[in-house]
């Protein structure tokens, strides 16, 4: 043992051996059979567009019957709807298949927020999927920001079971004053507890519901390196089972409104008992997911938060990825090309977007995930169609 080449080569064997060790674990959690799974999203009603939502920008198709959305993204404009009312608490779901191909530098959000009532502390819950270059999949990103915690980026990132570009497959947001799920195909990939260490990061004013693609060239694929290429646009995404349940609430007058909001019929149906929370068949298909399908969650993420948030800490909290990706440190900006009739409101996000981005490198954060969704895509303008 005194030979240094001697101990050299132990050490290594056992590294290579407790990655072994790693990489069993990791293996070890048995596909669970989906089928046992509460099927969470036949319990709401499938809504038509012109009930629940407007444009919000750009120049989505829908359907005939009010059944199928189209978001649209050329190189003369994205595309969004948002839902009329502000809901506090609800289910946020939507049948979603995202354009093949060529899709590099797009950005597609599916998400719940408030940023236009409490631009200084608002609440967010993101699905947020980034396109690739052609051959490479789609990658999917979920966050959670509470009252303006915008320092605080909860981002988990996730390869997808399946092809997303090939059918249309269930993104759901179940979101109660117990715990905050979202669901792929009825799977929990990710639940957040509230706990009274959370305080006010667990998300509790009412936010509407917003669906964008939008340009994020400089950003959303390999840190800017493959920008949109509009030679295959027009790309589209398509839409339908929409669903919005929740309380309707004017966010303005928050404490009357959840006082409102206690007892409604659309309250009892997003805290029926096996809605707050997760049964062991739900808790197997959790593990599964996080297992084999996280690449990415800041709560393993040590260099940014050398003190874990609570939530990761905590006995509620979920199973953390045990394989890291090397992450690039993003140089540029983040935010994209500005749809047409942007107006001052839009230039000040983007400015507003800017100066957080330079914080933020600044401080050695990457990549420019960590902005809330609503500070990235300027197209708040037309949003007041509805009184
Ligand atoms: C949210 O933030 C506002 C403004 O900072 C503060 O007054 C309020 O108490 C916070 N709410 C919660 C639930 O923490
Ligand atoms: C309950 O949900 C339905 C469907 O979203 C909606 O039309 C209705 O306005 C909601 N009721 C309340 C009181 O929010």
């Amino acid at each position: 043992m005194s030979n240094p080449n001697n101990l050299q080569h132990l050490i290594g064997f056992v590294l290579l051996l407790s990655q072994f060790f790693i990489f069993l674990s990791h293996a070890n959690v048995p596909r669970p059979s989906f089928s046992n799974l509460l099927d969470v999203s036949s319990r709401f009603p499938s809504l038509s567009f012109e009930d629940s939502y407007s444009v919000l920008w750009g120049e989505p198709a829908i359907s005939e019957d009010g059944n199928q959305i189209q978001l649209r993204l050329d190189d003369h404009s994205g595309s969004g709807f948002v839902s009329h009312d502000n809901y506090l608490y609800g289910f946020y779901s939507a049948s979603i298949k995202l354009p093949a191909d060529y899709t590099a530098g797009i950005v597609l959000a599916f998400y719940a927020s408030n940023s236009d009532e409490f631009p200084k502390y608002h609440d967010e819950l993101d699905f947020e999927f980034l396109g690739n270059v052609k051959g490479k999949p789609w990658r999917m990103q979920t966050n959670i920001y509470g009252n303006g915690s915008v320092a605080r980026g909860r981002e988990e990132r996730f390869n997808l079971w399946f092809d997303p570009t090939t059918g249309f497959h269930d993104y759901s947001i179940l979101w109660n004053d117990e715990h905050i799920v979202f669901m792929v195909d009825n799977i929990p990939i990710r639940e957040m507890r509230k706990s009274e260490a959370l305080g006010g990061d667990y998300p509790s004013k009412p936010m509407a519901l917003y669906a964008t693609m939008w340009d994020g060239s400089p950003w959303a694929t390999d840190g800017g390196k493959y920008p949109v290429n509009y030679k295959y646009a027009p790309f589209f995404t398509s839409f339908r089972n929409l669903k919005l349940i929740g309380c309707a609430a004017n966010p303005i007058v928050e404490e009357q409104q959840s006082d409102q909001c206690k007892d409604l019929e659309n309250q009892s149906a997003i805290r029926a008992a096996e809605m707050l929370s997760l049964s062991s068949d739900q808790l197997a298909a959790l593990k599964w997911v996080r297992s084999n399908h996280l690449y990415y969650t800041y709560c393993d993420d040590k260099g940014r938060y050398s003190v874990p948030l609570p939530e990761c800490t905590s006995e509620a909290s979920t199973p953390v990825a045990k394989k890291r990706r090397p992450h690039k440190k993003r140089s540029g900006r983040s935010t994209h090309s500005t749809p047409a009739n942007s107006g001052q409101r839009e230039r000040n996000l983007i400015e507003r977007t800017e100066g957080l981005q330079i914080e933020r490198s600044q401080t050695g954060l990457r990549e420019g995930f960590s902005l809330p969704i609503s500070r990235r895509v300027p197209h708040k303008g037309n949003r007041k169609t509805q009184q």
